[in-house]
């Protein structure tokens, strides 16, 4: 058995080259990017559970401190992106340095990461919705809106908006640069409507004590709201869309983490300030806000952004769930024909619907904080082994052309590793074993299929294989 089998840098490479794509993202459009897909249900609701159930209003540093580890991540992660410029993300990363099962777990993790993300988006747009409703006095039962362990039965509206934007995809509806746009600035306008009128009504009582739960309270926070950054790995993955990927990468990568994480820890202190942080564990604390200082009206407003933003989210999240599954069925670790395309519309049909029904299921019976822990720990883990990968293939293949290459590789990569594992090392231990759980289902799958039915294993055992060195590359 080879578990360390790996896939052509070098055929990989040719393929990207061939993909046609347009060379014509620059720093800005890299920063509106990642602002795009990162400010969603992170900044909206898991504040305000963050600041209440583990930091206080000391949720501020948490935001840094997340942020910051994201910042290492993503340098290592966009070393790699412009090695192996090809979509797939840390999966076909770890394919090319690490070998296949390890890229295997990758996928597996980011399959988690990407069903259990949307489920958390699906509960905030959810939160922002019934909350919208509420203020025009459409008024829904809890028992349909919120799950059982909150009170209710089901959350019908994170059911529906999944199976309404799924439905979407399957026809064929994909985001355009110009609608993201729009929608961006839509939720940034939110952010700062909500700053604007919270701001001057802040009441620095409300900052006291800082550090109710102590230093591991900031910590266990800061685990909880990397959920907020979670997507800025997106801009790593653009590379071969770049006009100038060396310096572009590093600019559109930070500027968009400082820029988040700028407004995440304003939005912190400012919510923090208005409302004591004990009530802020609820579905739309930002909105709630709004209305505990008296503007119904900003209230409203805020919430239309809000939901408008986390719309984006959800779409980008449910797609590129589709996409690893694709990925990964191209190289035989899942059964093809759970990516049969649809013959009219073009689309990975079955995945979608599949993917939909996940997050549903998830997002209508699962609360938010639970949800979002789950999909931390599979991003975590699927940075730092991106993070490995770049300082292995700086030493299998130190000629390789790197388009970017990570400043400071020897201490920005440990640094990775770290911060993704402290943060990892903070998760609650049921998220840990729920994580051992899917790692040890996703062991199962490898070793009774995809490991027969992976496409190398196929070429390597075929009776006439194709003599291209290239093509398989099982050296590490
Ligand atoms: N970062 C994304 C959000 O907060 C997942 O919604």
């Amino acid at each position: 058995m080879n578990l360390f089998r790996t896939k052509s840098i070098e055929q990989m490479r040719s393929m990207a080259e061939n993909s046609g794509m347009k060379k014509s993202l620059g720093a800005v459009d890299l920063i509106l990017l990642g602002i795009g897909c990162v400010i969603g249900t992170g900044i909206f609701v898991l504040t305000g559970v963050a600041a209440a159930k583990y930091a206080g209003p000391a949720v501020i540093l948490s935001f840094i401190i997340s942020g910051l580890a994201c910042a290492f991540a993503g340098l290592a992660y966009a070393e790699f992106a412009s090695i192996v410029p090809s979509s797939g993300s840390a999966y076909t990363y770890t394919y090319a340095s690490l070998g296949e099962f390890l890229a295997f777990l990758v996928g597996w993790n980011l399959i988690l990461e990407y069903t259990v993300t949307a489920s958390a988006v699906a509960s905030g747009w959810s939160g922002y919705m019934v909350g919208l409703l509420k203020s025009v006095g459409i008024e829904l039962s809890p028992a349909f809106t919120l799950v059982p362990s909150d009170g209710g039965i089901i959350n019908l509206p994170a059911i529906f908006i999944t199976l309404f934007l799924s439905f979407l995809l399957v026809r064929g509806t994909q985001e355009s640069t110009k609608i993201n746009r729009i929608l961006v600035f839509v939720k940034l306008i939110a952010v700062f409507i909500f700053l604007i009128l919270a701001g001057p009504n802040v009441d620095t009582a409300n900052w006291e004590p800082f550090m109710p739960f102590g230093f591991s309270g900031v910590t266990g926070g800061a685990a909880i709201v990397f959920f907020a950054y979670i997507g800025f790995d997106a801009v790593a993955t653009s590379a071969e869309e770049c006009k100038d990927p060396a310096r572009d990468l590093p600019v559109g990568i930070i500027g968009s983490l400082v820029i988040c994480t700028v407004l995440y820890v304003v939005v912190a202190a400012v919510l923090t300030g208005v409302v004591p942080y004990t009530e802020l564990n609820n579905p739309e604390p930002v909105a709630f806000a709004l209305r505990y200082i008296g503007y119904n009206i900003g209230s409203a407003v805020v919430g239309v952004g809000a939901i408008a933003g986390i719309t984006t989210v959800l779409l980008v999240l449910l797609y590129g769930q589709a996409r690893i599954f694709f990925a990964m069925s191209r190289d035989g670790m899942v059964p093809a024909n759970i990516c049969k395309i649809h013959s009219r519309y073009k689309t990975p049909y079955i995945v979608t619907i599949a993917g939909a029904v996940f997050v549903s299921l998830i997002a209508g019976f699962a609360p938010i904080g639970l949800i979002a822990e789950m999909a931390n720990i599979g991003t975590l883990n699927a940075f730092l082994i991106a993070a490995i990968g770049v300082m292995v293939l700086r030493l299998t293949k130190p000629d390789l052309h790197r388009t970017f290459r990570c400043p400071v590789v020897w201490l920005i990569a440990p640094l990775a590793i770290l911060s993704c594992g402290y943060l990892m090392y903070n998760l609650p231990f049921d998220t840990w074993v729920r994580f051992f759980v899917w790692c040890g289902i996703g062991c199962i799958v490898y070793f009774t299929y995809s490991y027969q039915h992976s496409t190398i294993n196929i070429k390597q055992s075929s009776k006439n294989p194709a003599p291209q060195i290239d093509d398989i590359n099982t050296s590490l």
